[in-house]
């Protein structure tokens, strides 16, 4: 008897262990997509210059502000460009894709780069002038 006392208890420790660490996760949509991008992206993509082996996030930020006049716009073309990467359709230009290659397939689903593709336009920064 005290020994299955002692297992429901154990089960409810393990049980109330577990729905903490689900709520420690970010519940928050900047978050959320800034762990995506520490995830999947800033191997090759820094925040701010200098770059690493890709365009830093605020120059990419910077370069869609200019060809884009919406949030929804910019998100949907660069969805679109992550899941099939090709230098016609790039915002950044021959140059770019010159200097550091043409940025490889992501394996994230179509939500998961909406989040983080919604995130990069935010961290556009008016001081952030492209050389
Ligand atoms: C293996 C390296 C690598 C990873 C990982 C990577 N990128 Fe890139 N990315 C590049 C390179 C190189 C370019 C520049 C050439 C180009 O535009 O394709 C680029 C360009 C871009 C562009 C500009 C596209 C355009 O219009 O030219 C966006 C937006 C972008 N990356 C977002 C992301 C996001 C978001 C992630 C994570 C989900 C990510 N990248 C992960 C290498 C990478």
């Amino acid at each position: 008897m005290k020994n299955s006392i002692t297992a429901v208890m154990m089960t409810l420790a393990l049980l109330s262990g577990l729905s903490v660490s689900v709520h420690a996760r970010p519940e928050n949509e900047n978050d959320v997509a800034a762990e995506l991008f520490e995830r999947h992206c800033r191997a090759c993509h820094s925040k701010q210059p200098p770059p690493k082996t890709a365009p830093p996030v605020q120059g990419i930020a910077s370069h869609y502000r200019k060809a884009f006049s919406s949030k929804e716009a910019a998100v949907r073309h660069m969805v679109r460009f992550m899941q099939q990467p090709d230098a016609e359709s790039s915002i950044l230009g021959e140059q770019a894709v010159t200097r550091f290659g043409l940025m490889p397939v992501m394996s994230l689903n179509t939500e998961e780069l909406r989040r983080v593709a919604a995130w990069l336009w935010d961290q556009y920064d008016p001081a952030f002038t492209c050389k």
